[in-house]
């Protein structure tokens, strides 16, 4: 067993943590790297995320079809193209498709935008429709960590309107748990709540995901280290936990 300690600030890093207009995003120190260019601005991705998509664009040739339209924001930038989409297109759009300065998920450096690739790209809504190379993409985004965040049946949940072109890595098995289940990140994260750390762990094939509450400045766990485990915040209230229970083809890393 390994006796772990988690800081009170550490429900805000991680892989599973919800951004939205209810919990905005502390800014944490962020590993991110180069995915290419568009419209003379770098694209930076989240370095664990950033190799996962490229692992997933490998496998389906993606990369010749498709295009990356925007990432990782600075505040100062989510500001930006939040002024800008209210002067040019109103209140109305801007909330529907940009998140409130400080609450959106390209802050983390875990979401990414895709459009085909085509002559003229629309930057706030990219043209990424439900078939051929991009529907590929879809259909294989799970395996590799990635959500599409915004779906259509989401949009009084996640408070943010349809974004077929807007993914968002939390990692594998949970991309896969919360397609299998067809839940939104805010659900997955109320639905792993109740399976609490200790008693009554999620079991999805040879994972074991549970939560832990965060216990005032510091929570302690012990955790069984024959087994590989990660650990992530939810960027509400404490910690998810994912254990590898049998050796598997999977790696949390
Ligand atoms: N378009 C998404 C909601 C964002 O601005 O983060
Ligand atoms: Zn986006």
């Amino acid at each position: 067993m390994s006796r772990v300690l988690l800081k009170k600030a550490d429900i805000h890093k991680g892989y599973l943590i919800l951004v939205n207009r209810e919990y905005g995003y502390q800014e944490q120190y962020q590993e991110l790297s180069h995915v290419g260019m568009w419209n003379g601005a770098e694209i930076l991705y989240e370095r664990r995320a950033n190799r996962a998509l490229d692992d997933l664009m490998k496998e389906i040739g993606g990369w010749e079809h498709i295009v990356p339209v925007s990432a990782w924001r600075s505040m100062a930038e989510q500001q930006a193209i939040w002024d800008q989409s209210m002067a040019e297109s109103g209140q109305e759009f801007t909330q529907r498709y940009v998140a409130v300065p400080g609450h959106s998920e390209h802050q983390t450096g875990l979401a990414m935008d895709l459009g085909l690739r085509q002559e003229e790209i629309d930057f706030i809504r990219p043209y990424f429709p439900y078939e051929g190379i991009c529907q590929t993409f879809r259909e294989r985004a799970a395996a590799y960590g990635f959500v599409e965040r915004y779906q259509a049946d989401k949009q009084s949940v996640t408070q943010i309107g349809h974004e077929p072109w807007h993914f968002r890595y939390v990692g594998t098995p949970h991309a896969q748990i919360m397609v299998q289940k067809n839940l939104a990140l805010e659900e997955y994260i109320a639905y792993i709540k109740d399976h609490r750390y200790g008693t009554d762990p999620y079991v999805f094939r040879e994972y074991q995901i549970s939560f832990a509450e965060a216990a005032g400045d510091m929570t302690v766990l012990e955790l069984d280290d024959a087994h590989p485990y990660s650990i992530s915040g939810n960027n509400c209230d404490g910690f998810i936990v994912t254990q590898r229970i049998e050796k598997g083809d999977h790696d949390e890393g």
